[in-house]
């Protein structure tokens, strides 16, 4: 395998040490660069890195090199929630939002996960597995170089099957890791609509046991919320899954306050997501754990729902991961500057913690931090080039619009 050695980079940012996991409170605001630096990736690793006054003098036979021409050079997102398998796109929801209704007020109406979960079951895994890729692939041209994906549009046997599959798929066809996460307890069926233990128990006694058997999931998702998924039904399914190795990564005080969060903890779940409602005693939960608190502010912004309290967790000493929760009803974008931008701007995240929460954070979220979400020796030269900014904070100031020049992902340039 070709070496590549990127020369001239203005700034390398994100220098992580080896063994920080994930960054909490005012650790988040610590963001360690490199300025005037060459960068070398072997064997699709990042191996070594320095100041261009001390260039390596033993390089690699087979060596690319590229000159970064002044841009940054930082670690890719890593986005850690998304439900990017879906058969078709919701637009005449966006027209009813526009006219008014609100995202519960289209889920009563027969609308929102239900009306995705129609669709689904008709669809092939082949014309799944394609309109997924197109959207994966425009998100790594964005910049994403690490992702989690949901099922939760089956909402049957064989259709949650059919999304896992495709969602292996993705791990097998793309250079990126993915990771998925198991969301039967999306919303209950209408067949179910009055006997929420039966569609409960199809969950336990038959998804649960297949979809371990095949490998299809690392992780339990419940939309733990008014109207879907109560706190005592989310409890036993976070239970049921348990056994199976499926740690909980869970929807949130979304609409309202749930009490999502602290059955999360309860549990000890990688990541509670959301967070629009947040309350006191669900921050002083986060605090006390281990559990990454995700926010989604590109659903705040399309649903015109309100922006989770950032600072408030950050202060309050939690770790905060950003992500795009790309999905057709929410949020029909998955593009993480966005992301970034909406943290700065609505969450007023300094740029530095905002990154961090787009990195190393979103790799936490999905237990790959080890591996992917800074600038480590013998990290994953998954890599995000720009143009050459007048400051980091250009980055996301600029929303809108793309600095990217170029993406590199397991030391080759995509
Ligand atoms: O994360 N909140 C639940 N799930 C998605 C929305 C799903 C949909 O509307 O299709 C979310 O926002
Ligand atoms: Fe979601």
């Amino acid at each position: 395998m070709a070496s590549l050695l990127l020369t001239h980079i203005g700034t390398l940012v994100g220098l992580h040490p080896k063994g920080i996991m994930m960054l909490r409170g005012a650790e988040m605001a610590q963001l360690p660069v490199l300025e005037n630096a060459w960068l070398l990736c072997e064997e699709g690793l990042i191996s070594d890195f320095g100041t261009m006054d001390a260039l390596p003098l033993q390089l690699p036979n087979e060596l690319e090199t590229r000159s970064a021409e002044g841009g940054y050079v930082l670690p890719s997102w890593c986005d850690s929630h998304s439900h990017i398998v879906f058969a078709a796109p919701r637009e005449e929801e966006f027209v009813m939002k526009i006219a008014g209704k609100s995202y519960e007020e289209i889920a009563a109406a027969g609308g929102g996960i239900l009306n995705s979960a129609a669709k689904m079951q008709l669809a092939t895994e082949e014309d799944l597995f394609e309109a997924a890729a197109i959207r994966l692939n425009d998100m790594i041209r964005q910049g994403t170089g690490a992702l989690e994906v949901k099922s939760g549009y089956g909402l049957s046997l064989a259709s949650e099957l059919k999304m896992l599959r495709v969602i292996r798929r993705l791990k097998d066809s793309f250079p990126i890791p993915i990771k998925a996460s198991f969301l039967a307890a999306h919303a209950f069926p209408i067949a179910y609509k009055n006997n929420h233990q039966g569609y409960i128990s199809l969950i336990i006694d038959q998804m649960l046991p297949q979809i371990a058997e095949e490998g299809l999931a690392d992780y339990m998702d419940v939309f733990c919320e008014q109207g879907f998924f109560s706190l005592e039904e989310t409890d036993q399914l976070l239970t049921a899954a348990a056994p199976y190795g499926l740690k909980p990564k869970i929807h949130a005080n979304q609409l309202s306050i749930s009490g999502g969060v602290q059955i999360g903890l309860k549990h000890q779940a990688v990541s509670v997501d959301h967070l629009e409602a947040t309350d006191e005693a669900a921050i002083a939960s986060l605090a006390s754990g281990n559990t990454m608190a995700t926010l989604l502010p590109s659903c705040s912004f399309y649903l015109g729902i309100p922006f989770a309290n950032a600072r408030a967790l950050i202060q309050s000493n939690v770790p905060v991961a950003l992500a795009s929760d790309y999905n057709p009803g929410s949020t029909p974008s998955g593009n993480m500057n966005f992301v970034l931008s909406l943290g700065c701007i609505k969450l007023k995240m300094l740029p530095e913690e905002a990154i961090n929460a787009c990195t190393l954070n979103g790799a936490a979220a999905m237990e790959l931090s080890a591996l992917t979400g800074s600038i480590t020796k013998g990290k994953k030269a998954n890599l995000i080039l720009t143009r050459p900014l007048s400051s980091l904070a250009f980055l996301p100031y600029s929303f809108g619009q793309l600095q990217i020049k170029t993406i590199i992902l397991n030391g080759k340039i995509y």
